[in-house]
């Protein structure tokens, strides 16, 4: 294949690749009204993210099959966060299993179904085989920033974001109800990878007393004098908030499990639990622990997230129409733009130390346990 803009585009293709996201189905809507009012193309949907495309589970996707998705949270598609066709696991004859490059049957896939473009809707997992694609074979391939942690360093936001932290915000709120009644110390743990996005805006959104993120290494004897200054002051309730990814100075992260055949093969979490323990030993104020899990990722998504995903999608198909291959899609408040895929992958987006939103927090006498 050479690279170029490719004449005359009839099909193109879609996937969702990597954990979902609330937003996934808008992006689907939006990319496929676009292709076949606007450009009169044909759009094949790919099952269960790259698996898909090694194992051929395609099916045609009309304008009714993206008809009432706009609200419904996860992907029509499938997604998962395994299946890297450069690393794909094989069951040998002696029961052994290989990691091997099968992404000649992507190429397969792809031609058997005339699929000549490919939208990749991922993460920087996804999105880091969608710009192996592009640079080895020439693919003509566009990316769509998605994850609910919102630690991709190209784009402004990504879609998913804000519905995450409006489920964050909204669990802080009951929290708090149940906190004051009690006279407890109420600890929420909240996921966010490396990145302390949703613990910092949910923190700041539903009023928590101490924000822990990975950004900021905690010191605990800091936290407990945050939760006695307050009781001191009369007030006998505290809401820890606690980034999956937060660890203490001088410690390390807590890992939950390893998965080998993951994109990303470190699950975080359990740190909401220690750092609930030690509260509880070094106060004795009565604590709580909550893990909000996957909640985050669930459900409807916001107004926010279903304009943002539907304006991602619709710029998709339109990079892709404009020859501009190996790109990703952005959001560059306020327009969408885009940059090349690979400057999009590997680096991660953390939470500056200068940014408005900790100095914010501080100034609210929010502590970071630093
Ligand atoms: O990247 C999104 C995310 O939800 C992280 O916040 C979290 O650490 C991880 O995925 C959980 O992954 P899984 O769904 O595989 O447990």
């Amino acid at each position: 294949m050479t690279r170029g803009k490719r004449k005359g585009i009839k099909t193109i293709g879609i996937l969702s690749g990597g954990g979902d996201a609330p937003g996934i189905n808008a992006v689907i809507r939006a990319s496929v009204k676009v292709a076949v009012r606007h450009y009169g193309l044909k759009v094949t949907g790919i099952e269960q993210g790259f698996g898909g495309l090694i194992e051929d589970r395609t099916r045609k996707l009309g304008l009714k099959d993206v008809m009432g998705i706009l609200p419904r949270g996860g992907t029509i598609l499938g997604t998962t966060n395994r299946d890297n066709p450069f690393h794909y696991p094989v069951r040998l004859e002696n029961g052994n299993v290989e990691f091997r490059d099968v992404s000649d049957r992507v190429l397969e896939t792809l031609q058997k179904h005339r699929i000549e473009a490919l939208i990749v809707i991922g993460g920087d997992g996804s999105l880091k085989i969608a710009s192996q694609l592009w640079n080895r074979f020439s693919l003509p391939v566009v990316g769509v920033p998605k994850t609910i942690d919102n630690d991709l360093s190209a784009t402004d936001q990504t879609f998913g974001f804000d519905t995450a932290l409006t489920t964050a915000t909204e669990a802080i709120d009951k929290l708090h109800t149940t906190a004051e009644s009690h006279y407890r110390i109420m600890v929420l743990e909240v996921m966010g990878r490396y990145a302390g996005w949703i613990a910092l805006q949910a923190g700041l959104a539903g009023g928590a007393d101490v924000i822990l993120i990975p950004e900021i290494p905690f010191d605990i004897n800091k936290v407990c004098a945050k939760i006695r200054e307050r009781s001191a002051a009369g007030k006998q309730f505290s809401i820890v908030v606690v980034a999956e990814g937060a660890r203490p100075i001088g410690g390390e992260m807590v890992v939950k499990k390893v998965i080998k055949d993951s994109f990303e093969q470190i699950r975080l979490g359990g740190i909401g639990n220690l750092v609930g323990e030690q509260i509880e030993e070094r106060t004795g104020i009565e604590t709580r622990v909550t893990v909000l899990g996957h909640l985050q990722r669930g459900g409807s998504p916001t107004a926010f997230d279903r304009i943002l995903a539907s304006r991602l999608g619709a710029a998709a198909v339109n990079l892709l129409m404009e020859g501009r291959y190996g790109e990703m899609v952005c959001l560059r408040t306020p327009h969408i733009a885009s940059v090349p895929l690979a400057e999009a992958v590997g680096e991660i987006r953390r939470v500056p130390l200068g940014s408005d939103l900790v100095r914010l927090a501080r100034q609210a006498g929010i502590s970071f346990g630093d």
